[in-house]
């Protein structure tokens, strides 16, 4: 079986975007792959977090996982920071990237424009991306497009490494779902969807009541021609809002706009309100008998055994190709 590695940053709540872009590709590829999905906590520190939130958004988000319908017999479910090979390999990882490489990634820039002060964390947190996927001999990483750049760096630092030091990394491929890979921000359609998004407004999180999700959708920005056509360059909004309802409900794009031909965006909206509705109540409800329990707390002692048993055996080979530590008599 092959190897699939993929991770969430408990940020925030995930958000459509993310179950979309995400996790819901992860569910249906966990049947085919010898799977390792990772709640990112040391990613997540690359901006300021509150902790008492920090350690509320890990529980919520591996409850989130399961919710979805990932199953932990079958995958492997942990948290990156109590598997501290991630920490390692990401240091060795750093020192085999280049600084000019690290300030090029969007993300970077994106999150750094017009902050006074940014963590060193912030611009050197591809390589740990990349130990992340690395240390698993990993063959696939399904990601949404947001992410394509740092699963290139990935690819990049895993060859300068097997070249420089020794032939010890798979090199990675990426996949990316065909539809929904990028779900934008209701407020400004040609930003993607965040769930670290100060405006509420703009993202729906996989835990909104149906009475916030009725609303928002209702605000989503569209535009004034009330025509319920998918056309992403002339109409971001609504080609957007098309997107979610396509991939929630199964049915096509034309599909969708013959059934509202000369509707208007109100009727359409209050029906993808309904959309959404339906498909998050069941994880929601799966979510509240999980997210407090102590199984949780197992799923995740066991997950994280698995993943440091697995993890520390590349490290071990990492710190012997660069000449760390000692060999012993
Ligand atoms: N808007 C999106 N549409 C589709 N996929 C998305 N992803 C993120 N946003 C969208 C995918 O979700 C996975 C987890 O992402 P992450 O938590 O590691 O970080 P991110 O990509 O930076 O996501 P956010 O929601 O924007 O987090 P914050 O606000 O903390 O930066 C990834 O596979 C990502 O591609």
């Amino acid at each position: 079986m092959k190897t699939i590695f993929s991770g969430i940053q408990p940020s925030g709540t995930i958000t459509l975007g993310n179950y979309i872009g995400a996790m819901k590709q992860f569910v249906d590829l966990q049947h085919e792959y010898n799977c390792y999905f990772c709640i990112v906590d040391q990613h997540a520190i690359t901006v300021p977090q509150d902790r008492l939130v920090l350690r509320r958004n890990i529980k919520n988000l591996a409850a989130l996982y399961i919710a979805s319908g990932i199953d932990p017999t079958k995958a492997t479910l942990f948290v990156q920071s109590e598997v501290p090979a991630h920490a390692q390999a990401g240091w060795m990882l750093q020192c085999v990237s280049y600084i000019g490489e690290l300030e090029r990634m969007t993300q970077f820039k994106d999150k750094s424009i017009g902050k006074e002060a940014v963590s060193a964390g912030l611009l050197t947190y591809p390589p740990l991306m990349a130990a992340d996927i690395l240390l698993y001999n990993t063959d696939l990483v399904p990601v949404g497009e947001d992410q394509k750049q740092h699963l290139e760096l990935t690819r990049d630092l895993a060859e300068r490494f097997n070249k420089k030091y020794s032939e010890i990394f798979t090199i990675p491929d990426i996949r990316i779902a065909e539809v929904g890979a990028r779900i934008m921000s209701l407020q400004e359609p040609t930003k993607k969807m965040s769930k670290s998004d100060p405006n509420q407004k703009a993202l729906i999180s996989l835990l909104d009541d149906p009475k916030q999700i009725e609303k928002k959708i209702k605000s989503a920005v569209t535009d004034s021609d009330g025509i319920v056509k998918f056309n992403k360059q002339e109409k971001p909004g609504i080609s957007n809002l098309i997107s979610i309802y396509s991939i929630l409900s199964g049915k096509q794009i034309t599909e969708i706009e013959g059934m509202y031909e000369g509707k208007g965006y109100g009727v359409f909206k209050a029906e993808l309100a309904n959309v959404v509705v339906e498909a998050i109540t069941p994880i929601q409800e799966k979510y509240f008998s999980l997210v407090d329990s102590k199984e949780l707390d197992d799923i995740l002692d066991e997950g994280a055994a698995k993943a440091n048993s697995v993890a520390i055996k590349m490290l071990k080979k990492m710190e012997n190709a660069m000449g760390l530590g000692r060999k012993r008599k």
